[in-house]
């Protein structure tokens, strides 16, 4: 069994003084989600249609770079359920967690998960070249679709789906990270958001909203 002291430091040669920045980016990226999907989460007892109207105003279609190298359209996807999580490939930890959280919840539905298709679009359009995201989105369920594209685009789509972003810049690191928040849309065959989900929920619980939802 390996040293988890081993393993750390050979994952990051950083000083120790240097390594809690992007962590606390990390824990304030997770308050900035808790306080954007407060509004929703709260109306979390309320029925299925009721949740659904909560988000007429938001969301919609979309043109965005695939990881492959594609223009992908949210509309593309007509007739299946669409999860669609912001995230961006430099994320030091929220991002990879929220990924593996998705990829975990949607092996726990089998043959359902098919008819799920997983959307991971950037906040960091600059650093998320296509290229990136190809090599990011490996790590998670084969499926996943890593969409990118012009800072206006993106922009456009960040604000249809009222997506928060933040870029911080750090004075101690050479890269800056980027605060934004982190919820699942999920979207139905019509292309409308029929509800929005939280990442803090364990891979069950993931897979028991969807399974209700499908
Ligand atoms: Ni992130």
């Amino acid at each position: 069994m390996a040293n988890p002291q081993t393993v750390h430091r050979s994952a990051d040669d950083r000083p120790q003084e240097l390594r809690w920045i992007p962590i606390l980016a990390g824990a304030f990226a997770v308050l900035v989600a808790v306080a954007a999907t407060l509004a929703f989460l709260l109306a979390g007892d309320r029925d299925r249609s009721d949740r659904a109207e909560m988000f007429a105003g938001l969301g919609g279609d979309f043109e965005l770079m695939a990881h492959t190298g594609e223009r992908v359209s949210l509309s593309d996807f007509e007739g299946q359920t669409v999860l669609v999580y912001f995230g961006y490939t430099y994320c030091p930890d929220v991002c990879p967690i929220h990924l593996t959280l998705i990829s975990a919840a949607l092996e726990r539905l089998d043959a359902r998960s098919n008819r799920i298709q997983p959307l991971f679009v950037s906040v960091d359009p600059a650093r998320d070249t296509p290229e990136a995201m190809a090599a990011y989105v490996q790590h998670f369920t084969p499926g996943l679709i890593g969409l990118t594209g012009t800072e206006e685009e993106i922009a456009q789509v960040a604000r249809q789906y009222a997506v928060a972003r933040q870029i911080v810049q750090d004075d101690a690191l050479s890269d800056y990270t980027v605060n934004h928040s982190s919820v699942i849309y999920v979207i139905n065959g019509e292309g409308r958001i029929v509800d929005v989900l939280s990442p803090d929920s364990t891979p069950e619980e993931l897979a028991e909203q969807l399974r209700g939802i499908l």
